[in-house]
C-alpha cells in the first residue's frame, strides 16, 4: 500500500464511524471510503462518540434528505466540543450542493467533498489535521476515483459496483445532473476486473449502480453486452442493476433479460407519474404508453419479470385528472414493490421556479393515495408467493437466533429458521407465508421435488 504516509502514523488505530444517508451508490461510496482509509489506520466503529473521524455521507435529492443532515450536524457538535481533535467530514451531494452553507451553518466541520473526490481523503485527513479552516473539495476532477481505489475489504455476498455516474437527462425535478456531474461510465474491463475481484472475495450477487445504469455504454456495447460478459464469471449467481431510465432499455437488453438466466427477473423502472402531459413537464422524454410497451416487451423476454418504480406526487401543474391517470398506470403494470415521494423543491432546477406548485395538504393527499394503492400491490405479490419454491440467496444471520436471513429472486427480504451453513448458497426453500414487506419460509421437505415446484410468484 502506497499512501504516502509514515509507518508509525499507518499502524496508528483509529475509529471511523460512517453516518449513510441517500441511494446505493451512496452505500457503495462509504465503502470505498473506509476503503481508503484503511491503509491509514482507521477501521470502522458503530458509534459516534469513540470514533476518531466521523464521515457523513448525504443526500441531497430531497429537502428532507438535507435537513437531516444539518440536524445529525447540530447532535454531533458536542462531540467536538469534548474531543476537537476528532475529524469531521461531510462528503456526497449535500456536500457538493451546499459546500459554503455547510461550512457557515457548522464551523465545526473540517472537510466538505463531493462525490467524486474521496480517493483524495487521504491528502484531505493530512490537511485538516493542519488547516484552521475547513478543507473543501467539490471539483469534478479529470482523474476518475475509481482509478485511484485500492481493493476493497472483504465484500458482502450481495455487493454493490458502480459502473456508470452522473445523468444528462436533467429532469425538471432533480439535482443529480447538478451534484453528480454529466454521465460518464467505466471501462469493460474494469468493471469484470472488480467483479472478478468481488466474486474471488466471495459475493455471489453483483449488483450493478448507476444514477443511470442502463446508460452505460463500453468500448464495445451496452449494458446488455456488459451483463453477458459478467454472467460468464463462475461463482456469481446473480446479476441486477439499478437503476435505469425507460429511455435507455434498449433492444439488446431486453434481450439480455430473455437470455441470460443470471440476471434476476426483477427491475426497478421508475416511471414518476403516468400522464403525458406531467411526463413532458418533467423532461421525462417519453410518455405513459411508450413505457406500457416497453414493460410488455420486458414481460415478454422474461415472463417472471416483477417490477418496481418510483412515483412523484404533485409535480407542478399536476391536476387530479393527472393523478389519475397514474393511479391508472400504477393499476395497469402492478408493481412487486415502489418508492413514492412527495414532489420537493430542489433549488436550481427547473421545476422548483415552475408556475403552478401544488399545496403540501394535496401533495400529502395524492401521495397517500399512491402508497395505498403500492401497498396493496406490494402485499399482494408477497401474499402470491406463499406456497411456492423460490429460489432465496442467503446473505446473513435472521434477526432472531437460529434464523438466516436473504433475498428472493425478486429482492423480497426471506428469513428461515436454519443453518448457519446456508449463507453464502442459492436454495429452493419453500414460502410459508407472504407478509407486507417480507416473506417467511421453510426448508424444502426432502419429499418434495423441486423441479417440479413452480419457481415463481410473479
Ligand atoms: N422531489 C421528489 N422526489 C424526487 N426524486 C428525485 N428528485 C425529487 C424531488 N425533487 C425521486 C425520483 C427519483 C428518486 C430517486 O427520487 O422519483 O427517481
Ligand atoms: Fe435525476 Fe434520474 Fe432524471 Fe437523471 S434520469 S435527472 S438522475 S431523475
Amino acid at each position: 500500500m502506497t499512501t504516502g504516509m509514515p509507518v508509525a502514523e499507518a499502524r496508528a488505530k483509529r475509529r471511523l464511524h460512517v453516518i449513510t444517508w441517500g441511494c446505493q451508490m451512496n452505500v457503495y461510496d462509504s465503502a470505498r471510503m473506509q476503503d481508503v482509509l484503511a491503509p491509514l489506520g482507521y477501521a470502522p466503529t458503530e458509534r459516534a462518540d469513540d470514533a476518531d473521524m466521523v464521515i457523513l455521507n448525504t443526500c441531497h435529492i430531497r429537502e428532507n434528505a438535507s435537513e437531516k443532515v444539518f440536524s445529525e450536524l447540530g447532535r454531533l457538535r458536542p462531540l467536538k466540543q469534548a474531543r476537537p481533535g476528532v475529524i469531521f467530514a461531510v462528503a456526497g451531494c449535500v456536500a457538493q450542493a451546499e459546500g459554503q452553507e455547510i461550512v457557515a451553518r457548522a464551523p465545526f466541520v473540517d472537510i466538505v467533498m463531493g462525490p467524486q473526490t474521496y480517493h483524495r481523503l487521504p491528502e484531505m485527513v493530512a490537511r485538516a489535521a493542519r488547516a484552521a479552516g475547513a478543507v473543501i473539495d467539490t471539483e469534478f476532477p479529470a482523474e476518475s476515483k475509481f482509478d485511484h481505489l485500492p481493493e476493497s475489504a472483504a465484500p458482502a455476498i450481495s455487493a454493490f459496483l458502480t459502473i456508470q455516474e452522473g445523468c444528462d437527462k436533467f429532469c425538471s425535478f432533480c439535482v443529480v445532473p447538478y451534484t453528480r456531474g454529466a454521465e460518464a461510465s467505466r471501462p469493460m474491463e474494469a468493471v469484470l476486473a472488480e467483479a472478478r475481484q468481488l466474486v474471488a472475495g466471495g459475493a455471489r450477487e453483483i449488483v450493478l449502480l448507476g444514477q443511470n445504469v442502463n446508460a452505460w455504454h463500453g468500448d464495445v456495447g451496452g449494458l446488455g453486452r456488459l451483463v453477458r460478459k459478467l454472467a460468464e464469471i463462475p461463482d456469481l449467481l446473480r446479476i441486477r442493476y439499478t437503476t435505469s431510465h425507460p429511455r435507455d432499455m434498449d433492444e439488446d437488453l431486453v434481450a439480455a433479460h430473455r437470455d441470460v438466466p443470471a440476471l434476476v427477473p426483477f427491475l426497478h423502472l421508475p416511471v414518476q407519474s403516468g400522464s403525458d402531459r406531467v411526463l413532458a413537464a418533467m423532461n421525462r422524454g417519453h410518455t405513459a404508453d411508450h413505457y406500457r410497451r416497453l414493460v410488455d416487451r420486458l414481460r415478454e423476454a422474461r415472463p417472471d419479470l416483477a417490477l418496481s418504480t418510483d412515483i412523484i406526487a404533485g409535480h407542478p401543474g399536476e391536476t387530479a385528472a393527472d393523478h389519475q391517470a397514474t393511479l391508472a398506470l400504477i393499476r395497469d403494470v402492478g408493481f412487486a414493490q415502489a418508492f413514492s415521494f412527495k414532489y420537493s423543491p430542489r433549488p436550481g432546477t427547473p421545476a422548483a421556479a415552475a408556475t403552478g406548485q401544488i399545496p403540501e395538504v394535496e401533495k400529502d393527499r395524492r401521495l397517500a393515495e399512491i402508497q395505498a394503492l403500492l401497498r396493496d400491490q406490494q402485499h399482494a405479490f408477497n401474499r402470491a408467493c406463499a406456497g411456492k419454491s423460490v429460489k432465496v440467496l442467503f446473505t446473513g444471520p435472521g434477526r432472531h437466533p437460529g434464523q438466516v436471513a436473504g433475498r428472493s429472486p425478486w429482492l423480497q427480504p426471506v428469513h428461515m429458521t436454519g443453518p448457519a451453513s446456508l449463507i453464502g448458497t442459492e436454495t429452493i426453500v419453500r414460502i410459508a407465508e407472504g407478509h407486507p414487506n417480507s416473506l417467511a419460509a421453510e426448508p424444502l421437505h426432502p419429499a418434495q421435488d423441486p423441479q417440479t415446484e413452480e419457481l415463481a410468484c410473479a
